[in-house]
Formats: C-alpha cells, sequence, structure tokens
C-alpha cells in the first residue's frame, strides 16, 4: 500500500451514469442531502449495506436545491434561482477502473475544503491528496515524520469533505469500508523535478473497492451539513458523566497497587479525576483476557473507575484463549485458510475476526467476563489493525473469503461494537463507555476516539488541536489526544498549555509511554501542578455546560468543539484554529507555541464578554496570555450551567450536582435568547430531565422565565429590574464563584 499515490483520472474510463450498464439511483435523505449508488456486476458488495454505515432510510422531502444528470456530467443547483452551486467535470463525472471508480468536480477560485477527520494535513484542505487507510503510525512511518507530526494517513478513516464556497457549503461523505483517495486539486508531481508540476482545475474522490456510494449535501452552513451527515449514520449515545471528567492514564500502571497510589497523591493534592486507566502491563504476559492479579479493589471501596486496555492480537502460543479462538474457528483466516499471523506485544498473534457473529458473541463474552473482574470501561488499541512487521493482505474475513483491503478500515469498529456489547453485558444498568484508538464512519456510536501517539512537543498540540476540530466536522465529536503529549518528555511549559487548551476537550485523558517524563500534574513543580488543577477544576465546574452539549449532540449531531467556520462564514476565519467554540456559546483562544505572550482574538457578530475579567468586547482584541491565562468568553445571549466547586473538594463527578446548576446569563446586547439545559442521573437510563430558560429584554427590564428554580447570575450591565417569572426580584452583587475567573454577577436564588 502506497500512502501518498493515487490514481491519476485519466486511468479511468469515463461512464456516463444514465446509462443502463451502471443502474444508478439517487436517493434523497435529508434537506437538499442526495445519495448516489451505483450497481453493476463488476461490483459484487456496497459496503454500507453489509456493514450497515448508513443507518437512515430515504425520505421524501422538499428541497432547495436539485441534483442533475446531463450529458456524462451533473450538476447541483438551486431550485428557485436555477443558479449551479456544483458542476461534474464536463468530460469526467465519473470514471470506472476496474473495482476503483471516482466522482470528479469542478474547481473554482477561492475554494476551501474541511473535515477529512482524523488528518495530519492542515485544517483548510485544499489542494492536498489523501488516503483513507488506517494505520499504525509509530510502526509505519519514519522518525522524523512522526515528530513533525506530518504522517498520514492516521489510525482513523472519516472520507468526509466540506466544501465552503462563498457562502455555500458542500458536503460529501463516501460510506465505505473500503480505501477512499481524494484529491482537491493538489499538484500532480514527480519527487525531485518540483518544477515540473501540473495544476489540475477539478477535485476527486473515489474508492478502491465496493459499488459506489457517494452522499452529497449542500447547506448555507457548515453546521447542517455536519448534523444530516450524523444522523445519516445515527446519532451517538451521551456517555456517563464520569467519562467526561478527568482521566489519568500512564502505559506502566499494571497493578490494583498502582490505582491506590494514584488515588491517593490525587486526593492528597486536590485534584479531581474520575478514571484511572490500566496499559498492557496489567496482563499475564501481554496476553489478552487474562490479570496479572486476580484480587480487584472492591466496588464499593473506590472512588474512581478502572479502565482496562484490549488489543485484538491473541498470543498465539495456545494458551486457553488463543485454543478457544482457533478450536472454534474464530480466527482471521489467511488465503491458505491457516490462521492470519501478525506481531503485536505478545509476539507472534492471532486475530479475532470480528465480521464472523460468532467471534464477536464469543468477544462480547469475554470482555464482560474480565470486566466483571472490577473494570468499568474499556480501551481498545492496536486495532488499526496493528501487525508490526508483518503484511496486513493475508488477514482475510470470514473464513478468507472477504480479502482485507475491503474491511481494513472497519476492523477497530467491529472491535469496538464486540466489546461495547460486552460491557452492556456486564452492566446492563450503566451507559457504555468506550475508547478506541483506530475507527470509521459509524465510530461515533460506540464512544469516543483519540488522537493515537503524539509526541510531547507544540506541533503536536497545535496539530491535535486542528484534528479534533476536524474529526469534529466529520461526524466524530467524542475525541480527545493524550493530554502533555505521548512520546517524549513533556515540558513544564507544554503540559500546563497542553491542559488548558484541552479545558473543554470532549475527552480530557493525561497519558504518556514507558520511558517518557512522568505526566502526573504532581510530577512537574507546584506552581505547575497548582496551574494544571486549576484548569481541571474549571473543567468540574463547566460540566453541566459540557455535558448538556453531549446531549445535544445526541439529538442534533452538533459537535461539541467547533472551529470558528463552523459559526460564521467570514473568510477571516478560513484557517482559524487556534480558537474555536465550544457549544455556540463559549468560545477559547489557545496558546500554541512555547513562549507565546499574546495573539489577537478575532471574534464573529456580536459581543462577548471575558469570563476572566468581565470586559465585554466586539471584533478584535489582543488576548495577552500572561494576564489571561485560560481565556474564555461567553456568547451575547447565552447561558452557561455551571456547578459549584468554588471551596469544596471535589474528587469525580460523583461530587457534582447536576439538578441544581448556577445558570450565567450574559444578555450583551440580545433582545431575546432561550436554552435548554439538559441533564440526567449521570449514568444508566433513567429520563433524561431538562431546565428550559427563556430571557426578554422589554424596555430596561429583563425578563427571565424558568421552568425549574434554580440560581441565576446574570453578567453585564442591567439598566432596569429583573423580573422572573413575572415576579420582580432582589438580585445581590457578587463574584460569580468559577475558579480562575473574576466576574460580577447578579445574583438571584430561586
Ligand atoms: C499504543 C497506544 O497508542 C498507546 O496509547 C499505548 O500506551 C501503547 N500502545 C501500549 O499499550
Amino acid at each position: 500500500m502506497y500512502y501518498h499515490k493515487i490514481d491519476h483520472p485519466k486511468n479511468f474510463r469515463v461512464a456516463a451514469l444514465q446509462q443502463s450498464e451502471f443502474n444508478t439511483s439517487v436517493d434523497t435523505f435529508d434537506t437538499d442531502t442526495f445519495r448516489i449508488t451505483v450497481r453493476n456486476p463488476r461490483w459484487s458488495e456496497n459496503f454500507s449495506d453489509m456493514l450497515g454505515i448508513v443507518q437512515a432510510t430515504p425520505i421524501e422531502t422538499v428541497c432547495s436545491y436539485e441534483l442533475r444528470f446531463e450529458d456524462r456530467s451533473m450538476k447541483i443547483r438551486n431550485t428557485e434561482n436555477k443558479s449551479t452551486v456544483l458542476k461534474g467535470h464536463e468530460d469526467l463525472l465519473f470514471g470506472v477502473c476496474k473495482e476503483k471508480w471516482l466522482f470528479c468536480f469542478e474547481l473554482q477560485d477561492g475554494d476551501r475544503f474541511y473535515g477529512m477527520g482524523e488528518k495530519n494535513i492542515g485544517f483548510e484542505k485544499h489542494a492536498v491528496r489523501t488516503k483513507f487507510w488506517n494505520t499504525d503510525v509509530w510502526a509505519d512511518f519514519a522518525w522524523s515524520d512522526i515528530d513533525h507530526g506530518s504522517t498520514d494517513p492516521m489510525y482513523a478513516s472519516f472520507p468526509v469533505l466540506l466544501l465552503k464556497r462563498n457562502d455555500i457549503w458542500i458536503g460529501f461523505m463516501i460510506p465505505t469500508s473500503s480505501v477512499v483517495f481524494m484529491d482537491t486539486g493538489a499538484r500532480q508531481m514527480i519527487e525531485g523535478a518540483k518544477q515540473a508540476t501540473e495544476s489540475v482545475p477539478f477535485f476527486y474522490l473515489g474508492a478502491q473497492s465496493g459499488s459506489p456510494d457517494m452522499i452529497i449535501s449542500v447547506a448555507s452552513t457548515a453546521k447542517d451539513i455536519v448534523s444530516r451527515f450524523t444522523k445519516l449514520l445515527g446519532l451517538p449515545p451521551v456517555p456517563p458523566l464520569w467519562a467526561l471528567g478527568h482521566h489519568q492514564s500512564r502505559w506502566g500502571y499494571a497493578t490494583v497497587a498502582d490505582a491506590a497510589e494514584i488515588d491517593k497523591r490525587l486526593l492528597a493534592h486536590g485534584i479531581p479525576c474520575d478514571a484511572i486507566w490500566f496499559d498492557i502491563d496489567y496482563l499475564q504476559e501481554y496476553r489478552i483476557f487474562t490479570r496479572s492479579e486476580t484480587p480487584s479493589m472492591p466496588q464499593s471501596s473506590r472512588q474512581r473507575k478502572l479502565v482496562a486496555i484490549l488489543d485484538p492480537g491473541i498470543k498465539a502460543d495456545g494458551y486457553p484463549i488463543d485454543k478457544e479462538l482457533l478450536e472454534n474457528n474464530l480466527a482471521c483466516l489467511n488465503s491458505e485458510h491457516l490462521p492470519y499471523i501478525g506481531f503485536v506485544w505478545p509476539g507472534a498473534s492471532h486475530f479475532p475476526d470480528f465480521y464472523k457473529p460468532e467471534a464477536t458473541k464469543w468477544w462480547k463474552e469475554k470482555t464482560a467476563e474480565l470486566a466483571k473482574t472490577g473494570f468499568d470501561a474499556f480501551w481498545v488499541d492496536m486495532n488499526d489493525p496493528s501487525t508490526g512487521s508483518m503484511e496486513l493482505d493475508e488477514m482475510c474475513f470470514d473464513d478468507g473469503k472477504i480479502k482485507h483491503h475491503d474491511l481494513h478500515n472497519w476492523y477497530a469498529l467491529g472491535m469496538a461494537k464486540a466489546t461495547w456489547d460486552g460491557l452492556k453485558q456486564a452492566y446492563p444498568d450503566k451507559r457504555p463507555f468506550l475508547l478506541s484508538r483506530s475507527g470509521m464512519l459509524g465510530s461515533h456510536r460506540y464512544g469516543a476516539l483519540w488522537t493515537g501517539d503524539s509526541i510531547s512537543n507544540y506541533h503536536h498540540l497545535a496539530k491535535n488541536i486542528e484534528m479534533i476540530l476536524s474529526m469534529s466536522l466529520s461526524t466524530m465529536a467524542f475525541v480527545g489526544s493524550d493530554i502533555g503529549g505521548f512520546g517524549s518528555d513533556c515540558s513544564d511549559e507544554l503540559i500546563v498549555d497542553w491542559y488548558r487548551a484541552c479545558l473543554m476537550v470532549p475527552l480530557m485523558r493525561n497519558h504518556s509511554a514507558d520511558g517518557t517524563r512522568r505526566q502526573e500534574p504532581w510530577a512537574f513543580s507546584t506552581p505547575v501542578m497548582n496551574s494544571i488543577k486549576q484548569v481541571i477544576r474549571m473543567r468540574y465546574a463547566l460540566l453541566p455546560y459540557l455535558y448538556s452539549l453531549f446531549h445535544n449532540l445526541s439529538t442534533t449531531g452538533e459537535p461539541i468543539w467547533r472551529p470558528m467556520i463552523y459559526e460564521s462564514n467570514d473568510p477571516v476565519f478560513e484557517h482559524e484554529t487556534g480558537q474555536f467554540f465550544i457549544g455556540d456559546a463559549l468560545l477559547q483562544i489557545v496558546k500554541l507555541k512555547s513562549g507565546e505572550t499574546k495573539r489577537e482574538l478575532v471574534l464573529p457578530e456580536g459581543l462577548f464578554l471575558s469570563l476572566t475579567d468581565g470586559t465585554q468586547i466586539r471584533s478584535r482584541t489582543t488576548i495577552d496570555f500572561s494576564k489571561t491565562p485560560i481565556p474564555l468568553f461567553v456568547r451575547e445571549g447565552s447561558f452557561i450551567p455551571i456547578a459549584l466547586v468554588e471551596d469544596r473538594l471535589i474528587a469525580t463527578t460523583a461530587d457534582i450536582d447536576l439538578s441544581k446548576p448556577i445558570m450565567l446569563y450574559y444578555p450583551g446586547s440580545a433582545k431575546h435568547a432561550a436554552y435548554t439545559y439538559w441533564y440526567d442521573d449521570k449514568d444508566g437510563y433513567e429520563k433524561e430531565r431538562s431546565i428550559n430558560i427563556v430571557a426578554d429584554q422589554k424596555d430596561n427590564d429583563l425578563h427571565i422565565k424558568v421552568s425549574t428554580p434554580c440560581t441565576l447570575a446574570i453578567a453585564g450591565k442591567i439598566d432596569g429590574n429583573i423580573m422572573i417569572n413575572n415576579k420582580e426580584v432582589q438580585a445581590v452583587k457578587k463574584r460569580l464563584p468559577l475558579e480562575g475567573t473574576h466576574l460580577s454577577v447578579r445574583w438571584v436564588c430561586l
């Protein structure tokens, strides 16, 4: 597999989709969302149908755009003003080459591209060429590329492409497990003769196998496209609240005694933490489904959750699990029908064939049994799948009938689903939580993904932010990076900056490699530890807001982290990743370079309130990171539910009261604002609850209607009276009890 080469469109035979040879259908799925599928005997499978990638069914709906095939090309045009927003390449809209296929479209000046999931190739992606093939980055690339964060492809494949054409957004999604390629007008050249380059006036995308299947959606915002695509693939469940807490991990934690020691240190330093993670050292000689110790912490006496790693590679030495795998014919076979051998931590390893229902059931049961020995959740790793120095081609599926390439990108999802089902079996009353390194479209239905083995340097911090923002645009919203970086030694400056940047990251986990400088907060100097602790405590205070965003994600598909272009089409934001929105109410600007002291914050329309000192700003302002270490801003007309954390010892999310938030309201110049705060019992399947709140500015008075009594903290200037549920109330002036902020508010307890 060449990672950086893709086929030239001229290697494809031009095929007219209207010809009967190609049985083409166009279905409508959501407003202005079209799915083109092509059937022809050259393709035996549609991978989306085979794996259930697209979960929605077509609907009849009124659209503002129409998709029309014309001669050999295709157009999408506005039904009212007849303007064309997307035009297929005149001579080659659709091409085939054996099992490969592609679609080719005209490029326009100023086109900007986004999405593509976990990619290291920049946030805005015009003029790039890339493949979607899950890799084990450290095993498959040179160290210089790894260190600089320039490896492509990475661990997970999300073939979602968002085109911004002035004020129009056009989304493309290829729902397949096969290898996808995309070219957004990259130069075609030969290394060493860089002057001999050709730019092409078109962009193209396609796949190496499986029947052609592409979804195209048109909207005026990125928001609409992302929501539609996420809904098409199935909305994600809400994770248990503890999964959104701070987590401590390290390659090296192995025993209950290790966890007890971490627990003790966390308590001693007053650092909130919801979970401690075990890496491969808890296993007996890296044998999956074994433990190097039998006793586990009794459920009742532990405050924090324990999460354990699982790899798919099963030591091929005939130990009881390996024996069961082979005797029951549950392993991936090669084309000679021998169990495929790859190389993972235990050495030569066999791999469960997650495509076989019997293997999935077996894995689920083993996982459930292991969970019951004292683990609350699992972390599935090396599922790219990583086979060390061994070729992958011979790892076939379904008794050798399905070739590896077709399901390669799906393998991790198969493993995640089987593990997820194991957790549900072990704890039927709890909502599962699972973290996976690798994944593809649909992985968002089974927990979180992290960005893999980063390095403790500023390239990686910046790249990780870009990747998280890009994944958020590509249907995978529950994401995080190893805070502090995984490989190499983390500096004092970097650990603080990484934590600060990840204040509201969907998954907040500190993880590092064996042999590197210890990276727990107390491994640094006391001032550094205190800065980290402040970030973590601030996150716990903001958890009601974050948790409610996850509830919103589960019904609308709207991500948690949102790049500026998600909230505004202003070209000024087209390349911006150093500041971003968390939900639509909070905006954060982050320090991404060593020694950076100041940066200009550029705001979209409206007033914003600094949570640090209460100043109200509009448009451009220079942020001084020494005076404002965690620059967070509230958009006018927004509510932020906050938990009372200040002056309290918070060990875990069990200490947070979700039902009685402090509802911070910043009216700014907004005349009307409405918000629904969603929460529940933190875990389990009880019905979710909500607090609905509406604010209206009438003359000078502020009228608020709230469905459930709660504490209101109103920031900014109010000239008249405050009326709550039609009654005038007296507010007291006080400081908002939120760590790291000095914000004066009008405080009303209902
Ligand atoms: C690779 C993972 O990416 C890393 O997080 C983990 O610590 C090691 N495998 C060891 O299990």
